[in-house]
């Protein structure tokens, strides 16, 4: 279970790649491949408790996509999304762009001039959209939607004109009445065979499983929802452990969520009472739910394991410990340093969201399929350090359609339903959508 560990440890900030799109051939399978761009402009830090953390020696990683909207195309930087169902761009309008000399460009993000747009069509319908507890209003466009060689003819999408601090977005998941999701859309533009995508490190693959970038079983488990919640990418976890020792098992399972849009990741109040235990002397809560800790107190190669059916991540503990509150994990061991901030945090905020929010912490460590068609996600160990050359299979339509992929439900939690812990009244949502990674 240790072996990948060394090697993990020697990887920070190595998954940025520099990145453009790729798609395959015609006479390859029907994927699309995406890798993030940095996300330069780091706009998004003002969504965040610490605004301006020291950025002297990391460099964000982020799930930002490069994509143009309109004809002739208009450069658009947009977050790709897990959790939110919907997509939406500023529009040149929206006042967020006039503190920027040129509109357009709106810190480097992108804007949307409808009217700069041969093919853009403004629908009769408003676009309302309650992100997090902000509302985003605006209306509802079409156009042309070009991610790499791809071209969805007529996106749907929002055009915010009203909005708090908000930022591009692009939805992967399910969409709802009013909105479509970029999965979505990409299947029923062809591109994709079924609304399906793989998500390692800093890249999207639409369509398809990269056999080369993770090892082991990749591990199927279904969607899940609570009785309150709105549908979304969500599975049992079993267990949390700290040196595989679990001090709040009787606590699991627990539905859990993966978000994009958070740098952190929450647990319920009695599952981070039990974790913050077992790493010594924590500080309380702060109001986001995260303790310091004397950095003394880790102790050097422990680890942390997630525990899902029959699979087990384990990772080192200082991957999700932060030098910066606030902020995602630093991916280093920093023995001189005096205060370290545990980065999986009492859940206070986002309990809309589910009992568990698997961040961009997580996210970005492990290999991952969401299937849309069949309600089911899929993951594996990342297979990161390796430079193997990839190889990707098409995810086909229908039951079963991700190769290789097996159930991971295990015997003994196969009946039992998951605990959800009911929501108590959150706050508004602290989210920005970036991994801050060290850059070594
Ligand atoms: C996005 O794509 C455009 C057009 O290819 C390119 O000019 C721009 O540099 C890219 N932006 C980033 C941040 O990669
Ligand atoms: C911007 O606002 C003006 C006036 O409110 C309107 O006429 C114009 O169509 C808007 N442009 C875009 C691109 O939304
Ligand atoms: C939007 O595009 C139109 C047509 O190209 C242009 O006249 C207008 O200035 C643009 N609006 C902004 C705010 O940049
Ligand atoms: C779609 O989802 C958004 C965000 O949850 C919500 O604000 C909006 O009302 C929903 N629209 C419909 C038609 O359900
Ligand atoms: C959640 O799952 C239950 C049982 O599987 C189902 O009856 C219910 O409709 C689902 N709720 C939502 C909001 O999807
Ligand atoms: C640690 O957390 C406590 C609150 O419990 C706070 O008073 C203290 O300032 C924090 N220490 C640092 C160095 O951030
Ligand atoms: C925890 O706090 C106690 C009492 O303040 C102290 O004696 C002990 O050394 C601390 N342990 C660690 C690991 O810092
Ligand atoms: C975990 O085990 C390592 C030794 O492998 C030890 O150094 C470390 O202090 C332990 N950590 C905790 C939190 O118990
Ligand atoms: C941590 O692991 C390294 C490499 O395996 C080893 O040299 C070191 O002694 C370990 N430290 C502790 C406290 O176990």
């Amino acid at each position: 279970m240790r072996s990948g560990l060394a090697c993990l440890l020697g990887l920070a900030g190595a998954a940025l790649t520099n990145a453009t799109f790729s798609v395959e051939k015609r006479d390859g399978p029907a994927v699309l491949t995406v890798p993030m761009v940095p996300d330069t402009s780091r706009q998004l830090a003002k969504r965040s408790k610490s605004v301006d953390v020291g950025l002297k020696n990391e460099r964000y990683v982020s799930y930002v996509a490069n994509v143009t909207f309109g004809t002739p195309p208009q450069n658009i930087l947009a977050y790709f999304d897990t959790w939110g169902n919907g997509c939406w761009l500023h529009s040149v309008n929206n006042s967020d762009c006039d503190l920027y000399v040129d509109h357009s460009a709106c810190g480097g993000y992108g804007s949307y001039n409808l009217t700069a747009s041969t093919t853009g069509k403004e629908l009769d319908e408003k676009f309302a959209y309650d992100d997090s507890g902000r509302m985003i209003t605006g209306d509802f466009v079409t156009d042309v939607l070009r991610i790499g060689g791809v071209k969805v003819d007529a996106m749907k999408m929002g055009i915010v004109t009203e909005a708090p601090i908000t930022s591009n977005t692009l939805s992967l998941g399910y969409g709802n009445a009013s909105s479509i999701s970029l999965t979505q859309a990409l299947a029923d533009a062809g591109t994709i065979n079924s609304p399906a995508f793989s998500l390692w490190g800093q890249t999207a693959l639409f369509g398809g499983v990269n056999r080369a970038r993770y090892f082991g079983p990749l591990y199927t488990f279904p969607i899940v929802n609570g009785s309150d919640l709105t549908k979304a990418f969500r599975i049992n976890m079993d267990d949390i452990s700290i040196n595989e020792t679990s001090a709040a098992s009787t606590k699991f399972p627990l539905d859990a969520v993966f978000d994009t849009a958070v740098t952190m990741s929450y647990v319920p109040k009695s599952v981070a009472q039990a974790l913050n235990a077992q790493i010594g002397n924590t500080s309380v809560p702060d109001e986001y739910g995260q303790v310091n800790f004397s950095c003394s107190a880790m102790g050097e190669n422990s680890t942390i394991e997630f525990k899902f059916g029959e699979l087990e991540f384990q990772f080192y503990l200082s991957q999700f410990v932060s030098q910066q509150s606030g902020t995602g994990t630093n991916d280093w061991w920093y023995p001189d340093e005096e205060t370290c901030y545990f980065t999986i945090c009492e859940n206070v905020n986002l309990q809309d969201e589910g009992s568990i929010v698997l961040g961009s912490n997580f996210m970005s460590r492990v290999y991952a399929v969401f299937d849309l068609e069949n309600d089911e996600i899929s993951l594996a160990n990342l297979n990161w350090w390796e430079r193997n050359p990839d190889d990707i299979v098409e995810i086909t339509s229908g039951k079963n359609g991700v190769p290789g992929a097996k159930s991971g439900v295990s015997e003994a939690t196969k009946d039992s339903a998951g605990t959800h812990i009911e929501k108590g009244p959150g706050m508004i949502a602290v989210v920005v959508g970036a991994v801050l990674m060290l850059n070594v």
